[in-house]
């Protein structure tokens, strides 16, 4: 039953904003032969197609690649970067799943642009040029059908601690809105780490909780609060229990989110942007919903950029354009209980949950900071079979892919998925701020974070029928 849903449409979707036009599939034949290889005719279509997402003005890469122009100074760089496989950037190991998403180029695409660079660089004839990809005034998803900005501007000192603020923003949504594919836009990617979007509903005035759960929630949560709020950042407490093995204790790893208290199961997580990520965008037929008078709430990690700077981020929708089938979940597989010792070189932990329901997974995004070395989730099926889902060997906390499969990964009810983490806290790893220090779970970088994103949808569900079998909706 693996291919139960068919995503093709995902990879379509996609590729949308990067505008793959016909003449990519005959430059890719020709350039078995690789002489006289140019910009305009063999080099332009391979970067419009894999690398415009990011290397385009304004956006997450440090430079353009849009235009001969542009990526001529790079070229040297261009050609290590592709030859060494760091770009575009890519970290499953390709022995488990097939992602719709899969950034990695073909032997042929590689082979194009080392020629290119060896043969001098040479731009090629106008004529050849295929036309750049539409830009939707920097919208990956396409252009939006509504767009959600913080209410104002916030500013921020030269330096300072990080800080995860919570901006709140109404939608004022009359009827409650499907949506297709949704993005969060960084105002100033200088200070803006990372926008989490989640939809939440208004709370009773003086209701004080960082994913504004119910009254209810906030008690059951009180009963064994497990973290701290350290200035505008979330910690675990210094002196909660230790379970490195999140996957013996009942819930997990996680005392928050597995059964709902406190977050809603992560199951109001709209959208996310951060480093390496794509958009978040679902195949037709499915879709994530938005209530009539929610709101959004929007978790931005400010860093520090050296000068003062301001932001004012914005949420991109794209509303599904028929009423969707199923709706997306999302499922934090986390373990907020770990703790690795001082200088520990290859620290395991892990977390796990398991399924109560028939489901498909869509997607995995797998969560560390930057002393995170891999990190591997498996599902172990009630049958007792079990598979590798990704594998993500040379973790970077740089990239946060959300690995798309082509085909959701059909999961029966009591399937347990598990995520296998390694921590690098010593003095090896070059991006470690601290290697004396016991690490826990924490927002900041200088913590450390395990968590695997899990995006499903659930078999049984069918909001069309009710309709076609004569219901309202
Ligand atoms: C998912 C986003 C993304 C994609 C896709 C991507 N890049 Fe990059 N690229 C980046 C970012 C961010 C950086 C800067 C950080 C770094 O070097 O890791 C970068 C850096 C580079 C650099 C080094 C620049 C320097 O400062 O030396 C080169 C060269 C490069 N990219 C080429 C490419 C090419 C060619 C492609 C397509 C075949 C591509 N990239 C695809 C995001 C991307």
């Amino acid at each position: 039953m693996r291919k139960a849903v068919s995503i093709a449409g995902l990879a379509a979707f996609f590729s949308l904003s990067l505008y793959i036009s016909a003449p990519i599939a005959t430059s890719a034949s020709s350039s078995t032969n690789l002489k006289n290889i140019t910009f305009n005719k063999h080099v332009a279509p391979i970067l419009f197609k894999n690398c415009a997402s990011c290397h385009r003005p304004g956006d997450l890469a440090p430079m353009s690649l849009l235009s001969y122009k542009d990526a001529r100074p790079w070229a040297r760089s261009i050609k290590e970067k592709v030859a060494t496989h760091q770009m575009p950037p890519w970290h499953a190991d390709p022995h488990y799943g097939e992602f719709a998403n899969d950034r990695r180029l073909s032997r042929n695409e590689i082979d194009t642009i080392v020629a290119w660079v060896d043969q001098g660089a040479k731009e090629g004839e106008p004529r050849d040029l295929p036309p750049a990809p539409p830009l939707n005034e920097g919208w990956h998803i396409g252009k939006p059908d509504a767009v959600l900005t913080m209410p104002e501007e916030i500013t921020f000192d030269a330096t300072g601690p990080d800080e995860y603020r919570y901006i709140t923003i109404p939608t004022n949504f009359k009827q409650d809105v499907w949506v297709q594919a949704a993005e969060a836009r960084p105002g100033n990617r200088k200070i803006v780490h990372h926008i989490i979007a989640f939809v939440t509903m208004p709370q009773p005035k003086g209701t004080k909780s960082f994913f504004q759960p119910s009254q209810e929630q906030i008690k059951k949560m009180q009963e064994r609060i497990i973290f701290y709020e350290d200035g505008r950042l979330m910690r675990t407490k210094p002196d909660m229990p230790v379970f490195d093995d999140g996957c013996a204790t009942a819930e997990g790893g996680s005392g928050v989110f597995a059964d709902g208290t406190g977050s809603d199961g992560g199951g109001n997580f709209l959208c996310g942007q951060s480093p390496g990520r794509d958009v978040d965008a679902w195949p037709a037929g499915l879709a994530k919903k938005i209530p009539a008078g929610a709101n959004i709430l929007l978790q931005i990690h400010y860093s520090r950029s050296g000068s003062v700077e301001k932001d004012r981020s914005s949420i991109g929708l794209v509303f599904s354009k028929e009423p969707p089938d199923k709706s997306v979940n999302t499922q934090p597989v986390a373990n907020f209980h770990f703790k690795i010792p001082p200088g520990a070189e290859n620290h395991q932990a892990s977390a796990c949950y398991t399924f109560k329901n028939d489901v498909h997974i869509l997607s995995l995004m797998p969560h560390m900071h930057v002393r995170g070395k891999d990190m591997s989730i498996k599902a172990f099926y009630p049958d007792g079979r079990s598979e590798v889902l990704l594998e993500v060997p040379n973790y970077s906390f740089s990239w946060q892919t959300n690995y798309y499969f082509k085909n959701p990964v059909a999961i029966p009810k009591g399937t347990k998925i598990m995520c296998i983490a390694h921590f690098d806290n010593s003095t090896n790893n070059k991006y470690n701020p601290d290697p004396t220090k016991a690490i826990r779970f924490g927002d900041p970088t200088y913590d450390e974070m395990l968590i695997g994103f899990v995006d499903y949808t659930v078999d049984a569900q069918h909001l069309t029928r009710p309709a076609a079998a004569g219901g309202s909706k």
